[in-house]
């Protein structure tokens, strides 16, 4: 069975590529400092696995314990899911950002380098692609003008993986760009659930449905798109996680790189979100709308067809099985 590390596997998309890696004869290994996690994550991952998963509690910007796993292990693969996310705490706090996200990637790279471990797939974000762009975006768009420090730490991660890639031939890597993931394993064990205050906008929803937000803020009414506000490629999070596994076995032993969009292809607007918690979840959004934030763009959606075409990956999961499946953690 070969042995998968998954850096940030007990966050929200690590988690649920653990399962679907267990599901597909991998054995994960959970490498996260649950910094923005929760360690109740491993004893559900077990529940749904039926099997006990290994993980260990160190920051990828530590080498000398990194090192330590990957002499321990043999390993096929490195998922790098590991990062910090908040967009509105990147502009706070770039030099975190850089640090963290940057940092620990060069530290992983070295480790695995030490240990000839080659193969390589990288959670990166649609934040790296230019605004104003012909729609659906593809995966040879303009990218690098990005809004914030997170975009910016995606970006020039995904540059050295690039040039790593094209000039040391002993590396296979694999870029994913995700678009935005929401909803959770049916199950309703694992979700989105981070420590901080929420700012994505299905959880802020889900907060307001709680009655621990009084109304949701749209940023914005006077977007050029159909009705005023953003649209954006929301992507089953469950979907994403099984695009992880065809990338996984599409890793080429050299001389590869490799960048797909992992999103739905479909573009929905904030208030179009607000209809479908109400049409599959009964619920009424109150909502407000307030002035647009710093840094959204119009309209976002990718094309798919790389991924279907190479990966022989689609989505399964419609808008409305999405946001259903949220019912069990509401
Ligand atoms: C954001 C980041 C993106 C990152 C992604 C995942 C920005 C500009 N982009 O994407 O770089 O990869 O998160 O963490 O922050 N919305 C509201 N009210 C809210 C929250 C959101 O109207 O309270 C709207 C936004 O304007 C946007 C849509 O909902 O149109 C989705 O927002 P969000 O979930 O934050 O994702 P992105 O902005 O697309």
């Amino acid at each position: 069975m070969k042995n998968i590390f998954v850096t940030g596997g007990s966050g929200y998309i690590g988690s649920h590529i653990v399962i679907e890696l267990v599901k597909s004869g991998y054995n994960p290994i959970i490498i996260d400092n649950f910094i923005n996690s929760h360690y109740d994550v491993i004893e559900k991952l077990r529940i749904l696995t039926k099997k006990k998963i290994i993980y260990y509690k160190i920051d990828l910007n530590n080498k000398k314990k990194l090192n330590l796993i990957f002499k321990k292990y043999s390993c096929h693969a490195v998922i790098h899911c590991a990062g910090y996310k908040v967009v509105s705490e990147s502009i706070k706090k770039p030099i975190k950002y850089f640090e963290n996200n940057i940092g620990s990637t060069l530290a992983l790279l070295h480790c695995m380098e030490q240990n000839s471990v080659f193969n390589l797939i990288f959670s990166s974000s649609a934040a790296v692609y230019d605004n104003g762009q012909f729609l659906p975006l593809k995966e040879n768009g303009k990218t690098g003008s990005t809004k914030n420090p997170y975009g910016t730490s995606k970006y020039i991660i995904e540059r050295m993986l690039i040039d790593l890639a094209n000039y040391d031939k002993r590396w296979s890597v694999t870029i994913g760009r995700y678009f935005n993931p929401i909803s959770n394993h049916f199950t309703g064990l694992l979700k989105e659930n981070p420590k901080n205050i929420p700012n994505n906008l299905i959880p802020v929803i889900i907060n307001v449905i709680k009655k621990k937000t009084a109304k949701l803020s749209i940023f914005g009414k006077n977007y050029k798109t159909k009705d005023g506000t953003c649209i954006r490629d929301y992507i089953h999070v469950m979907d994403l996680a099984k695009g992880h596994i065809q990338m996984l076995k599409k890793i080429k032993i050299k001389k590869s790189l490799k960048i797909y969009n992992l999103g739905s292809g479909h573009g929905f607007s904030v208030l179009e979100i607000v209809k479908a918690f109400k049409k599959n979840l009964t619920k009424k959004i109150p909502f407000k709308f307030i002035g647009k934030r710093k840094g959204d763009v119009a309209e976002s959606y990718c094309c798919t067809d790389k991924a279907k075409k190479e990966l022989n990956w689609k989505t399964e999961y419609t808008l409305d099985q999405a946001i259903s499946d949220l019912k069990k953690i509401i």
